[in-house]
């Protein structure tokens, strides 16, 4: 069954215990997909193009505002890790809205290296001073990390959660 690839997808996902527990619903993991706003990998595509094992996925979250959207719930099984597999997706999601902005948020430092090799970089107040009026823009709320309030030059640390924003 189709819903079925989803439920196992966000099973898999969860166990990393690295989203959002309230994301962690597979009619929203496929909603995205279904809508455009997110890529995936795997075998055995079915017709409708979703693999019976979805073996990695990403997508673009909506904010309030049309033209930003974060790139978020990136996932690669583990036994792939390690092999460009989330750069590969990382690249291609952005496709999926020409002229959009994009953010991300994690405190995993392969998704820090992710993203500034695809042109992000760390935000702090210091270079970015109206961040909080943005992130109300975007309607971010609580989910804004601390760390993007910081007056200094961004020193990432292990366990910390990071906002990276491309300009
Ligand atoms: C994070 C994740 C998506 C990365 O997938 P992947 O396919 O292994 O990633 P890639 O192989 O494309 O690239 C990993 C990059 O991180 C780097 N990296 C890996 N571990 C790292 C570490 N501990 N510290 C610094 N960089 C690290 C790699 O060198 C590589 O960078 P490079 O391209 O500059 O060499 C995957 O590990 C995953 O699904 N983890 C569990 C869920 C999760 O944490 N998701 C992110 C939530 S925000």
């Amino acid at each position: 069954m189709e819903e079925d690839r989803w439920a196992d997808l966000v099973r898999r996902m969860k166990e990393t215990g690295m989203f959002r527990e309230d994301r962690m619903d597979p009619r929203f993991v496929a909603s995205n997909y279904y809508a455009g706003r997110a890529v995936l990998r795997g075998p055995n595509p079915s017709r409708r193009g979703t693999p019976a094992r979805i073996e990695a996925y990403t997508a673009l979250v909506k904010t309030r505002d049309p033209n930003w959207f974060e790139i978020a719930l990136m996932y690669v099984d583990e036994k792939l890790q390690g092999n460009g597999v989330a750069k590969g997706l990382l690249t291609e999601v952005r496709t999926k809205k020409p002229g959009a902005k994009f953010f991300l948020i994690s405190r995993d430092p392969a998704v820090w290296a992710l993203a500034r090799g695809a042109g992000f970089d760390p935000v702090t107040k210091r270079f970015f001073p109206e961040v909080e009026d943005w992130a109300k823009r975007l309607g971010l709320g609580e989910w804004l990390p601390d760390t993007a309030l910081r007056d200094t030059v961004p020193r990432l640390n292990r366990e910390e959660r990071w906002l990276f924003r491309k300009k």
